[in-house]
């Protein structure tokens, strides 16, 4: 892909302190775009402004469970030149519906969904204006089937799945140029899974290989700035795989092993 050449173009990343936003904020960077990352603690950040001198790093640290804040994102950031926003805050609260915690999956619906959608919304009514820019929004597999023991964040990301490919046939329906592209990563080894089931050292059980997270990142990220039909984008063949069998498999057989693969978490 052509490096950017405007050097006053800006990209947003939430959740941008470590895992998947960390990297892509450093993909971005290669690629020759500012970045303003989003978390509620950046201090990581000052490594990125380090290493990119002639680029700038704008830390900002909100806590994007408060939907205030998205709504202060979107106007702190109206003095730069934004032409990407990577939506990609987000965790999950795993464990049986009737013990996992209420308050934090209804903090998580407010980061993972009422956030992600104030955001979305504000940028592409501003994007329309001029006809440009693109917001990737982080969904996951996830998207393609109810998972029993995980089951509030699987619907948090149908959610994001179902918003964005609307949105983005809307924009091509009207012969826009803007896009909002859902990317859907399978498992990957982040914090993640310490947060979402609280626990220290969760890290990610698996007998199948885990794409790197910096290759995901480059990967996903070349094709969420470059598509110009899709409407959300899954890598990798073992990914491809599952969405094919998450539609042809019997849904009791998939609801059993996705049931089977949640609860060992722990
Ligand atoms: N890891 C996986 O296997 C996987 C698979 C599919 C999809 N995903 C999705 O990928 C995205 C990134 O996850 P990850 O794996 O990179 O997880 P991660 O390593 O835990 O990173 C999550 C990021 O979100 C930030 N964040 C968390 N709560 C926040 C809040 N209230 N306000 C603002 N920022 C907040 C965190 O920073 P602070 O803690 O400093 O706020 C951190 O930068 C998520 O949307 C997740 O659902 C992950």
């Amino acid at each position: 892909m052509k490096k950017n050449q405007n050097k006053n173009a800006f990209a947003i990343v939430t959740g941008a302190s470590k895992g998947l936003g960390y990297a892509y904020c450093e993909e971005l960077l290669k690629l020759g775009y500012n970045v303003i990352g989003v978390a509620r603690d950046t201090d990581n950040l000052k490594e990125l402004q380090n290493k990119y001198k002639e680029l700038k790093v704008e830390a900002w640290n909100m806590d994007l469970s408060d939907i205030k804040n998205a709504y202060k994102l979107f106007e702190d950031s109206n003095k730069y030149e934004v032409e990407i926003v990577i939506n990609n805050a987000g965790y999950g609260v795993w464990g049986y519906f009737d013990q996992s915690s209420l308050d934090q999956e209804m903090n998580m619906i407010d980061l993972n969904i009422k956030s992600l959608h104030i955001i979305t919304k504000l940028f592409v009514q501003k994007f329309k204006e001029k006809n440009i820019g693109r917001v990737l929004n982080i969904g996951s597999m996830a998207a393609f089937t109810p998972a029993p023991v995980f089951a509030s964040y699987y619907a948090s990301k149908v959610y994001v799945w179902s918003l964005g490919v609307a949105i983005n046939t809307e924009l091509k329906k009207t012969k826009s140029k803007v896009r909002v592209i859902t990317l859907c990563p399978g498992p990957l080894k982040t914090d993640f899974w310490n947060r979402s089931s609280n626990q220290k050292e969760a890290k990610y059980k698996s007998t199948v290989k885990v794409m790197k997270t910096s290759t995901y990142a480059k990967k996903s990220l070349l094709k969420g700035l470059q598509s110009k039909r899709k409407d959300y984008i899954i890598t990798g063949n073992t990914n491809k795989l599952m969405k094919k069998l998450t539609k042809w498999a019997p849904q009791s057989i998939v609801l059993s092993s996705v049931y089977n693969y949640q609860r060992k978490r722990k």
